[in-house]
């Protein structure tokens, strides 16, 4: 399905969708699809940012060519190498062998490593806030690194307040099939750049000093509107501060016993006041959106059984996905439950010790097998502590 076009000032959308991809990155459900984006834009000379992934080639070059007729691009701006924008990058040197490709030194690196040296003969290196101007656009480039790899830059038409943004801003979904930003783009931005939460803050310190009014992610719907409101949700994210008042209960749970404890949390919180409760069942659970709410939410609750003298799997993978991302700035609670040798509270709160302004809560629960009269009687106190 073909995806073009004119988003303002001869600036063309030309990406494609991936409307039946199952897992972005190897890892990450899409149920909504994928949009790999790119753009034309059409000047007295004209520009090209980003290819899309290699799979979509064809569809791509063919947009390409429904836009510029028969004009050629002069210029391939390469704002990020992961395969998912520079794959078809051989496919357009083989229909585009004249084009300037413009990078930085690491972007090159990168393309020799991918394509080999021979890929693309005329390059230009930029440097971090060099522009190159065209009769109606002028493109600044903005080094990013890790936002999301080390080579990444963005690009900012001072012209038509125009930021190219790559990675950064864009969300699951295919374009058209669900622009709906927000719960999506969140769970984008844990997953894939979670982690570099300090690159976000730096770029968004640049970003204050420029006009923005329209932005052009890599993924997801180009943004137009009530620009401060997604980058205010960066800022939030990449603080990793509290969006959202509420408490997560994540668990793992074989027989039941430790779900009952949960449920029954969850009724208490509830009856206390608590505005939102959100369950997650670790072993139901896509892990993604776990992660994206335990980072939405300031508190959160760690319910595993015992096993093997460690932890449920999904609980480690899900603790691991935290830590990996540095979460930090929250309460947690444990619950555990163990038959004869209840350990993991303790390897839950072991796994947090090095992130940073985490709080325990006071009051945690050890079932032995079933839910007793005590362990109703903490779980109580621990509702009242979460929503002190
Ligand atoms: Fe959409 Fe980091 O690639």
């Amino acid at each position: 399905m073909k995806r073009i076009s004119e988003i303002k000032n001869s600036i063309y959308s030309v990406g494609v969708n991936a409307r039946d991809v199952e897992l972005f990155e190897g890892q990450f459900f899409v149920p909504l699809g994928m949009s790999y984006n790119s753009y034309v834009v059409r000047d007295n000379v004209n520009f090209v940012f980003d290819t899309v992934d290699a799979a979509f080639a064809d569809e791509w070059i063919s947009n390409l060519q429904t836009v510029l007729g028969k004009e050629k691009p002069d210029y391939l701006v390469v704002q990020h190498m992961e395969p998912d924008h520079s794959g078809s990058i051989g496919k357009f040197f083989e229909v585009y062998p004249e084009t300037k490709i413009v990078g930085n030194a690491k972007t090159f690196a990168m393309l020799d490593q991918f394509f080999g040296k021979d890929i693309a003969k005329n390059r230009i290196v930029v440097v971090d806030g060099q522009t190159i101007e065209s009769e109606n656009h002028a493109f600044t480039f903005v080094f990013a690194p890790f936002v999301h790899w080390p080579e990444v830059m963005l690009t900012y038409d001072a012209k038509t307040k125009t930021l190219f943004s790559a990675d950064a801003f864009g969300k699951f979904g295919a374009v058209d099939f669900d622009d709906e930003w927000t719960c999506e783009a969140r769970r984008y931005y844990f997953g894939i750049v979670g982690k570099y939460g300090m690159q976000v803050q730096n770029l968004l310190k640049k970003a204050t000093d420029l006009e923005i009014e329209t932005i052009c992610p890599l993924h997801g719907p180009v943004l137009t509107d009530n620009i401060d409101y997604y980058i205010d949700k960066y800022k939030v994210w990449s603080n990793y501060d509290v969006e959202s008042e509420g408490v997560v209960i994540a668990y793992a749970s074989v027989y039941g016993n430790t779900e009952k404890a949960v449920d029954y949390l969850k009724d208490k919180l509830t009856e206390y006041g608590c505005e939102k409760v959100v369950i997650q069942n670790l072993a139901r659970t896509d892990i993604h959106e776990a992660i994206e709410d335990a980072f939405r939410y300031g508190k959160l609750v760690l319910a595993s059984i015992t096993y093997n003298g460690d932890i449920f799997p999904s609980m480690r993978s899900f603790i691991e996905g935290l830590i990996e991302r540095g979460y930090k700035k929250r309460t947690i609670a444990t619950i555990e439950n163990g038959s004869w040798a209840p350990t993991a509270n303790k390897v839950m709160k072991n796994a947090f010790a090095n992130s940073k302004d985490i709080v325990f809560t006071e009051n945690n629960v050890t079932i032995r097998s079933a839910m007793t009269d005590e362990n109703k009687r903490v779980l109580d106190a621990l509702a009242k502590e979460l929503l002190q």
